[in-house]
């Protein structure tokens, strides 16, 4: 068995993923190519490595929301080079639906695959990661104050999601030697990116960076790759933009509108994280007073679990409760405050 440091790279049969695994494998590392369905196409990318650079490569099919698949992915990789060094979550599912569009199942899916499968995937890998490792996750830099963008409600409420997992994580596995950091790309040209958009949405969103184009996945591969590497070392729990600045980070405090004084009130008693009682829970409030304004959003469930001891359950318990349950009712005034408590 070779020496070479070993990635894996999720989803990486097609678009950022496969550039990330090409550009990996240029600078020396092993490759485990990820695919859901598109075997040919995770096979051209072994080939293409073989062809081009002095690494090796195998191609392992998995959904990487069914955690069984990612358990195997892991045996795979450990029999074909014996190491994990560097974990790139790239598999993800674009989902580009206005509020109203959202499904339960959509939810479901987008949750499953985008933050489901890197979470539990993490949990799996940790017993078997080297000292000096590197797990990349990547978000979108539609979660850039200054980008957000209507139709992308669900896509980046996962997204979030991963941002917040990698820096909770960064502290967590900097002890055992390993950075976890996030890479937020922007548009970039990929089949994911192009579907559901007309070609004038498409020009859109190469008109919104300063270079007038969509970005290219060799130019996400290129940051990966740098994030990735040896000179990185120091770079832990961070949050990389690569969109050829379109998004310009700043800093940001909201200022939560205050709750006008009440004249009257109604207690009803809810489920939060049923969909059923939430529509109740409007229904009630506009029959009692034909609006609503304002909705402080503030039950939560807390959760203290180290991500070693995070179960399906509590998992599904602490979305379903903090995530799940978001929506205002239609009918309510459109510039209604909502006051999501911090925790
Ligand atoms: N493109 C953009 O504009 C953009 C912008 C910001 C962030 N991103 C992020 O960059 C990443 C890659 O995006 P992309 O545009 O390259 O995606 P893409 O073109 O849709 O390609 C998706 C890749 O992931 C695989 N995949 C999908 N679901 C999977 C699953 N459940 N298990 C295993 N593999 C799965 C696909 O495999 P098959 O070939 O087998 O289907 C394919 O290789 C995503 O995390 C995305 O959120 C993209």
């Amino acid at each position: 068995m070779s020496n070479a440091r070993v990635a894996i790279v999720t989803g990486s049969s097609r678009g950022i993923g496969r550039a990330v695994a090409l550009q990996l494998a240029k600078d020396g590392h092993s490759v485990v190519i990820n695919y859901q369905s598109n075997a040919s196409k995770a096979q051209e990318v072994v080939d293409e490595i073989h062809s081009t650079t002095q690494s090796c490569a195998i191609s392992v099919q998995g959904d990487v929301g069914v955690l069984a698949d990612g358990a195997r992915l892991i045996k795979e990789t450990l029999d074909a080079f014996g190491r994990i060094d560097v974990v790139v979550f790239n598999a993800a599912w674009i989902v580009y639906q206005s509020i109203t569009e959202v499904t339960e199942e959509s939810y479901e899916e987008a949750f499953r695959t985008n933050v489901k499968a890197p979470m539990f995937f993490t949990q799996q890998l940790i017993p078997h990661l080297t000292t000096g490792g590197r797990l990349i996750f990547l978000s979108t830099s539609l979660t850039s104050v200054s980008t957000v963008m209507p139709n992308y409600f669900l896509y980046t409420a996962t997204k979030g999601a991963i941002e917040q997992m990698t820096r909770t994580l960064a502290k967590d596995l900097g002890r055992k030697g390993v950075t976890v950091n996030c890479v937020n790309p922007g548009p970039t040209d990929t089949d994911g990116f192009r579907h559901g958009k007309t070609e004038q949405q498409i020009q859109f969103f190469a008109g919104l960076t300063p270079f007038g184009r969509l970005g290219q996945p060799e130019d996400i591969a290129g940051a990966i790759s740098f994030v990735a590497s040896e000179q990185a070392k120091w770079v832990n729990g961070q949050i990389l933009c690569v969109n050829g600045g379109m998004a310009v980070e700043i800093h940001f405090f909201s200022h939560l509108a205050s709750i006008p004084p009440q004249h009257r009130a109604i207690a009803v008693q809810g489920d939060l994280a049923i969909l059923a009682d939430g529509a109740t829970l409007v229904k009630e409030a506009l029959a009692v007073f034909g609006r609503i304004d304002v909705a402080a959003i503030n039950a939560a469930l807390v959760s203290f679990d180290s991500l070693s001891n995070v179960t399906l359950e509590s998992f599904e318990q602490v979305f379903e409760m903090n995530v799940k349950w978001r929506e205002i009712a239609p009918g309510s005034t459109a510039r209604s405050c909502v006051c999501y408590r911090r925790l």
